[in-house]
């Protein structure tokens, strides 16, 4: 039986802090109880625990200045299971999606605003009529503007979501169809690269797709790879994609015994790394060993001087042996720099940055190209607790410490209109605070972390730990 939920709650800044209480108690269920499904697992507990309500929130505290220049939203998608969770089976990366957006306006915080994603299940669960429109699953990992749309995407080859400017679901574009959590725009084109499932054809395939500046997939390669492997992300650079086929795959045994989520560490699967012509075909592929690990997400790729590829990436030893409920509890992540030669021979593999660090970014102009900077979440014990700048040309870092009890999410970083260095602009994320129990959006000055943050803008609320989001400025919605 689902737990009972409130459609929707629009709530003023000022109503909210009273009010908040009482909410939270109606939404759990039933009067005086706690929910002992929230209590226990480590990603249901905590800021990973889901919250139960929509809100709307205007007249948000500022410390500290906006800059005027940034006018649109941050957006952040990630998952928040909505009903009965179960702790032992409960997997992070299933929970229903739910979208953040905090809009900001000519140097003012206009509003903030969460809604779960539609899908089949929220939407009965919300008991709420589909009202004509073409829902699947929620995607719960990003959340992107393309084409002067907004879209959440996943990368369990669901198609994406098309999402309103104050981020009601609008419904399916089934033109995409099966897509990915981490296309990859090339700056030159604006078009969006992409590695996915192909539910079809997954057992032995899955398929390369690129997307026009108006959303239209205008390319479908079919790539031969067996084995069933998790991939999260991909490469992209000046001629070439790059594929990671990693030893986590699909485990029968973990779908037999009825596992939410089917992937677990598979040592019996030879990791490698792919390089394929932008132009190319599944045959022109050339694979090269790596040792055994998983990494989700590239901080960036190019190809250098020599034409060799190469990779900063998030580098785990091991995912999903032990823990089959998250990413970070068999291993965490350390930045690596993984050197190509696009006509074989193994990954030459350099450790970056021995701490554990996850959520890579850089500037977005020079995806797929030559780069000096990254930003980078620090990953503790259960804690996000800095931003590390990692200057990958010096092989040096800075940070910034989110305080104590703070913790932060993936860094954006936004270039500044007038920036003069390619570090000069603003980094964006929410960060949670466990004193106020309630998170806020932070904007620091890229160019110096030992500076305090530009601003704060506090929400009465929180945001659950989550995965990917954007900067979306107005300018590029239609
Ligand atoms: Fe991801």
């Amino acid at each position: 039986m689902k737990r009972f939920l409130k459609r929707r709650d629009i709530i003023k800044t000022g109503a909210m802090l009273p009010l908040a209480p009482a909410l939270l108690s109606a939404c759990d269920g039933s009067a005086g109880t706690t929910n002992a499904f929230y209590d226990d697992g480590v990603y249901l507990s905590g800021n990973f625990k889901p919250v139960d309500v929509e809100s709307t929130l205007t007249e948000l505290e500022v410390i500290g200045t906006i800059p005027q220049e940034l006018t649109g939203r941050f957006l952040r998608n990630g998952p928040n299971p909505l009903g009965k969770t179960d702790t032992d089976s409960y997997h992070w990366f299933t929970g229903d999606g739910m979208v953040h957006g905090l809009r900001l306006d000519n140097g003012k915080a206009d509003w903030y605003r969460n809604r779960w994603v539609r899908s089949e299940s929220v939407i009965e669960a919300l008991n709420e009529s589909v009202d004509g429109r073409d829902l699947g699953f929620g995607p719960n990992t990003n959340v992107i503007g393309h084409g002067g749309r907004t879209w959440a995407i996943v990368e369990s080859g669901s198609r994406p979501i098309e999402l309103s400017y104050t981020l009601d679901t609008v419904g399916q574009n089934p033109g995409w169809g099966g897509y990915t959590a981490h296309p990859k725009i090339d700056p030159d084109t604006g078009e969006l690269h992409a590695i996915s499932y192909d539910w079809g054809n997954y057992r032995d395939h899955v398929k390369y797709t690129v997307m026009d500046v108006n959303a239209n997939l205008i390319k479908t390669v079919d790539i031969p790879l067996p084995g069933m492997p998790m991939l999260h992300d991909m490469s992209l650079t000046k001629n070439y994609i790059v594929l990671f086929d990693l030893p986590v795959t699909v485990s029968f045994l973990a779908l037999g015994t009825g596992a939410s989520f089917p992937f677990r560490w598979n040592d019996e699967h030879e990791a490698r790394v792919g390089v394929m012509p932008r132009n190319g075909t599944g045959k022109d592929i050339v694979w090269s060993s790596i040792s055994q690990n998983y990494a989700y997400h590239p901080m960036n790729a190019y190809e250098d001087e020599n034409g060799q590829i190469v990779i900063d990436i998030c580098r785990y030893e091991k995912m999903f042996a032990a823990d089959t409920n998250g990413p970070f509890g068999d291993a965490l992540p350390r930045l690596d720099r993984w050197t190509i030669n696009p006509k074989g021979g193994k990954v030459s593999e350099q450790i970056i940055d021995e701490r554990a660090q996850e959520f890579p970014r850089c500037h977005p102009d020079l995806n797929s190209k030559p780069y000096q900077y990254g930003y980078v979440l620090a990953v503790g014990n259960q804690s996000f607790p800095s931003i590390y700048k990692q200057d990958v040309k010096s092989g040096t870092s800075t940070e910034f410490n989110f305080g104590p009890g703070r913790h932060g999410a993936e860094p954006n970083f936004i270039p500044k209109q007038s920036a003069q260095s390619e570090d000069d602009g603003y980094l964006m994320t929410f960060v949670y605070d466990e004193q106020r129990k309630a998170s806020e959006l932070i904007i620091l000055d890229a160019l110096d972390l030992s500076r305090p943050a530009l601003a704060q803008i506090k929400l009465p609320v929180r945001v659950p730990y989550g995965f990917h989001g954007n900067w979306v400025p107005d300018t590029d919605v239609s």
